[in-house]
C-alpha cells in the first residue's frame, strides 16, 4: 500500500509544525501504523531555514518523549503540493496563505487545519508559541496530542 503523504505548516518551521511532526510520529508507531505514512514539515516563512527547532519548544517537548529532529525549511508551493496528500496548517493564517499559494490547483482539496482534528480541543487554532512563555508551548503540545489522536483515527477510517 502507499504511504500517506503528511505535511505540517507552520510560519518558521520551528515550533509548531515540527513538533507537529514528531508528535505524530511517535503516536503513529504507538498505534502500529507508523510504516504507512511519510510525515515532514514545513514553513511559510524561511526566516529560520536550516536551523533545528526552537530550543524552548524542544526542552518542552522531550519532557513528553518527542525527539525535534527537524530542519527548517520554507514550503515549496510547486513540489510539495503535488506531493503531499494532505497539507496541515496550524492557524488561520497559514490556511490563509496556504490557499493563497493554492489557488487554481487541487491542491486546495488537500489543505486541512490541524485543530480540525481535535474531538474535543476547545481552541479552533494552534496558537503560535514563539513570543510568549511557558505554558504556550504546553498549549501547542496539548493541542497537537489532541489533534493527532483525531487525525489517526481518520487516517485509519480513511486508508
Ligand atoms: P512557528 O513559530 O511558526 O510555530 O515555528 C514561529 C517561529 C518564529 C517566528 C514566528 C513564529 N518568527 O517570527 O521568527
Amino acid at each position: 500500500m502507499e504511504k500517506k503523504k503528511i505535511l505540517f505548516v507552520c510560519l518558521g518551521n520551528i515550533c509548531r509544525s515540527p513538533s507537529a511532526e514528531a508528535v505524530l510520529k511517535g503516536m503513529a508507531q504507538k498505534a502500529g501504523i507508523a510504516d504507512q505514512l511519510e510525515i515532514d514539515s514545513a514553513g511559510l516563512s524561511d526566516f529560520h531555514a536550516g536551523e533545528q527547532a526552537d530550543k524552548r519548544m524542544q526542552e518542552h517537548a522531550i519532557k513528553r518523549g518527542y525527539h525535534l529532529t527537524s530542519i527548517s525549511r520554507p514550503v515549496n508551493p510547486m513540489k510539495d503540493f503535488d506531493y503531499f496528500d494532505m497539507i496541515i496548517g496550524m492557524d488561520d493564517q497559514n490556511i490563509r496563505e496556504l490557499e493563497r499559494l493554492a489557488e487554481g490547483s487541487s491542491a486546495i482539496s488537500r489543505i486541512f487545519k490541524m485543530t480540525d482534528f481535535c474531538h474535543d480541543c476547545n481552541k479552533d487554532e494552534v496558537p503560535d508559541p514563539y513570543y510568549g512563555g511557558d505554558e504556550g508551548f504546553e498549549l501547542v503540545l496539548d493541542l497537537l496530542e489532541q489533534a493527532c489522536q483525531g487525525l489517526i483515527d481518520f487516517l485509519k477510517s480513511n486508508p
